[in-house]
């Protein structure tokens, strides 16, 4: 018996539609399909559309937005809003990623606007949370956390379409992940965090940061982590393959 796990790759800026297109078939040949498993793919706003239509008629891999704009429409050159994303085959959208908070200077309060339109505009949200390496060398990662999550869910419904993702900034892209005891801790107390926002306990928590398939099963074997959130690793067919075949049991069996 092995528990339900989400995958989630966000290719940042790579991978234009023809690459894309190539990737895909390649991933379709590698991987196996199995009962309990999500695969979401967030591939560049001009890859939306071709990663949409390839994935047609496989259940349970879906394409979402790297972000987007609150407002629905107007005069917001560059951006993309959640009825475009939607048309172009969305059906979910990152928010609140650390390199939109800390290299395109998004706020707590851009983050909360986010959310809303997300939810708001029947996409998933998948919400990004995490500390950088002073923050957590001070001590404050679930004080960090903690102001993230309220700042972006307070007022969210219970039944709100929701995923979060924890992403030590200092692990993103260095080689440098949490250990899976340390990822579990913060999970812990993310999912604490999150019933005193009044959502429910099973809202699924993601680990990202420097996940590879020699470490993603240790990760996903900790009771607190129901996915992967990854980046360098999903941009390879073979490597982003062997990442979504891996299974863990439940805590138990
Ligand atoms: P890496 O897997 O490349 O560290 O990136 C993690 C990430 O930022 C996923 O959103």
């Amino acid at each position: 018996m092995s528990k339900p796990l989400l995958f989630a790759a966000n290719w940042k800026m790579h991978l234009h539609p023809g690459e894309a297109g190539t990737f895909l078939d390649r991933f379709l040949t590698l991987d196996v399909p199995r009962s309990g498993r999500t695969v979401v793919f967030f591939p560049p706003a001009v890859s939306l559309q071709t990663v949409a239509a390839r994935l047609e008629g496989h259940d349970h891999l879906l394409v979402g937005a790297q972000d987007v704009h609150w407002e629905s429409a107007g005069a917001f050159t560059g951006a993309t809003s959640v009825p475009l994303a939607r048309g172009a085959g969305a059906s979910a959208a990152l928010v609140g990623h650390s390199e939109r908070r800390h290299l395109f200077g998004e706020t707590d309060q851009e983050t909360a606007q986010k959310v809303a339109a997300v939810l708001g505009g029947g996409l998933q949200a998948m919400l990004c949370v995490g500390e950088t390496l002073d923050q957590r060398e001070a001590g404050t990662t679930v004080a960090v956390v903690e102001r993230q999550l309220a700042a972006a869910l307070t007022g969210v419904a219970p039944q709100a379409d929701l995923v979060v993702a924890y992403e030590p900034v200092w692990a993103i892209g260095t080689g440098r992940n949490a250990t899976p005891e340390d990822a579990n801790a913060v999970h812990r107390s993310i999912r604490e965090l999150l019933v005193g926002l009044g959502l429910p306990r099973s809202t699924r928590i993601l680990y990202g940061g420097s996940v590879k398939p020699e470490n993603v099963a240790a990760l996903v074997e900790q009771p607190e982590v129901d996915g992967v959130l990854v980046g360098g690793a999903s941009l390879d067919p073979a490597s982003w393959a062997t990442i979504c075949a891996t299974m863990a049991g439940v805590p138990g069996d």
